[in-house]
């Protein structure tokens, strides 16, 4: 099964539109004439609408760094599936480890943005991982099990197309160290398995797995060489044109 490789960049909180403008066009300039793979950013709300000016008629897509379930109302301090599409975003990134840690995410919330970025269209980056301490309490599989089982719960066949999860233990993102391309594979094989009891095995095996945590280009070749690593979602080194435009250039 020949997957397209998704190299994805979250810029977290960085970037006033200036900056993100520039960056952007940056990016789009060293994506080049790539078809053989996906290049996608999650800027910030506030500049999803510039950046996706700056990258019309490149075949860039643009995310949310999160995702509220409803279409629209009182819900403040959230944006909708449909704000991301109109900011001209076509995915969002879900339940990612500083949600989950910083702003206490829990699974059944993040299935709950799952759910409605699926049933408003949207592609869904489910983001998975396990801490230091539940890899050293040897716990590092159960919780990637609860975190998919959960997260998953309810998403059906027809939305498995839109469908990536990204493998980031929270050691190694922002730290510096990344998991080695043998943690990162067992991990991803491990996520596959599971996809597999979820669903039929082809669909299962179209779901594009990134791996996440300290991507930079140093690595990313040997990262990218692993039958289940399908990706990458970067975040530090998303913010410089120069590392992320090596990083989409990886070897394969
Ligand atoms: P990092 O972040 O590349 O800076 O480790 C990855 C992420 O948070 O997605």
């Amino acid at each position: 099964m020949s997957r397209k490789a998704l190299i994805a960049g979250n810029w977290k909180m960085h970037t006033t539109v200036v900056d993100a403008c520039k960056l952007a066009k940056k990016i789009s300039e060293a994506c080049g004439n790539l078809t053989d793979r996906e290049v996608l950013l999650a800027p910030p709300f506030t500049v999803l609408s510039e950046v996706s000016h700056v990258l019309q008629n490149t075949p860039i897509l643009l995310a949310g760094q999160n995702v509220c379930w409803e279409e629209s109302g009182a819900f403040t301090g959230e944006i909708s599936p449909h704000m991301i599409q109109d900011a001209g975003g076509s995915a969002a990134i879900i339940g990612h480890s500083e949600r989950r840690h910083i702003f206490h995410e829990d699974d059944s919330m993040i299935n709950k943005r799952m759910r409605g970025a699926l049933a408003f269209g949207l592609t869904a980056i489910l983001c998975i991982g396990e801490t230091l301490k539940t890899r050293e309490d040897g716990k590092t599989f159960d919780v990637l099990r609860e975190q998919v089982v959960k997260g998953l719960d309810g998403v059906s066949d027809v939305d498995v197309p839109r469908l990536v999860v990204a493998y980031e233990p929270v050691w190694a993102i922002g730290t510096g160290k990344t998991a080695s391309k043998e943690q990162a594979q067992e991990a991803h094989s491990f996520i596959r398995g599971l996809l597999t009891e979820l669903y039929e095995k082809d669909l299962a095996d179209s779901v594009r797995i990134l791996y996440g945590g300290s991507v930079k280009p140093d690595n990313v070749d040997d990262l990218m060489a692993q039958a289940d690593i399908d990706g990458a979602l970067v975040g530090g080194a998303a913010l410089s044109s120069e590392s992320f435009g090596r990083i989409i250039n990886f070897n394969k």
